[in-house]
């Protein structure tokens, strides 16, 4: 939909609605391609375990997509994960494991967690921050849905979590339409892709970057013009103004990337049709719905 109060004569803003996928985000995309793919490559069938570290989106597509398919899911969330999230994906039938707030190298590191899960289960590991699949999740439909969409648009811009999504679209826009369309990453100020010398804490944007690098962003982070650093503070406030004058309840990843929108237009760096996504919806944080009542 086009955002009619951060648009003007110059810029026309267009948000992706990926909140109304059956799984409530834009995941459901990349679940379906992990999944899909795994069983073409005869590592799963009918009652096959797979196990998965995720902010929780990606975690309720594969438990959505996976009970429907007769697998088995295990899920490993951090504690900051909204407890909205934790409760779908039980609801879901997923064995859901805690991971408490550790440095990488610690045994009890979401990833390593899963690991060791994938080891002891006999669990197929899909780990979305290295698996092609999420990339090309994104590369053949998001982006193709794009296009059909709007036809030809000069900048995208979008939240980075894998780095799954702003790759797999940025890779079929500059395809398509050459190296002139703008690829705009945008990550919490202080995360490990904050290309600003940061100073203070680091910002916490579910579904965004946090302290590790993910592998699949690295790969193609070549399809990325620029990274754009957002402070947690600055997502939210867009998210309020985003339901007060346009009426989407969408979640603090695009708030960011809204916030992002319009750094860009002040620099003068966008005009013509700029697109990003709403990736989830604000239902799935009610934590976080209560802070902005006040
Ligand atoms: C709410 C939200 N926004 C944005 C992203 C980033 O998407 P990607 O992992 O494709 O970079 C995620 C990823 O989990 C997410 O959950």
């Amino acid at each position: 939909m086009l955002l009619r109060s951060f648009s003007d004569k110059e810029l026309r803003v267009w948000l992706k609605l990926e909140y109304t996928n059956p799984g409530g985000s834009h995941k459901d995309r990349a679940a379906y391609y992990m999944i899909k793919q795994a069983f073409e490559k005869g590592l799963l069938r009918p009652g096959s375990r797979i196990v998965e570290v995720s902010s929780g989106n990606t975690a309720i597509s594969l438990a959505w997509i996976g009970r429907r398919l007769g697998l088995e899911v295990y899920i490993v969330v951090d504690s900051r994960v909204s407890p909205t999230k934790v409760s779908l994906l039980k609801m879901l039938g997923a064995k859901v494991e805690i991971a408490p707030l550790v440095p990488p190298e610690h045994p009890l590191f979401k990833r390593n967690i899963a690991i060791a899960i994938a080891r002891e289960k006999s669990a197929v590991f899909l780990d979305q921050d290295s698996n092609d699949a999420n990339h090309l999740a994104h590369y053949e439909s998001t982006c193709v849905e794009i296009v059909e969409q709007l036809g030809r648009v000069s900048a995208f811009v979008m939240g980075v979590g894998t780095g799954g999504t702003i790759t797999g679209v940025g890779r079929c826009l500059k395809e398509r339409m050459g190296s002139d369309v703008k690829i705009y990453g945008v990550v919490p100020k202080g995360s490990s892709l904050d290309p600003s010398v940061s100073t203070g804490r680091r910002s916490y944007i579910e579904g965004l970057v946090g302290s590790t690098k993910p592998e699949l962003y690295n790969k193609y982070s070549k399809y990325v013009d620029e990274l754009i650093p957002i402070s947690e503070e600055e997502a939210l406030a867009k998210l309020r103004v985003l339901m007060m004058n346009e009426g989407i309840a969408a979640g603090p990843s695009t708030g960011a990337a809204i916030a992002a929108i319009e750094k860009l237009k002040n620099l003068g760096k966008i005009r013509g049709d700029v697109v990003t996504i709403a990736a989830d919806s604000i239902v799935r944080y009610p934590h976080i719905l209560e802070k902005l009542v006040g």
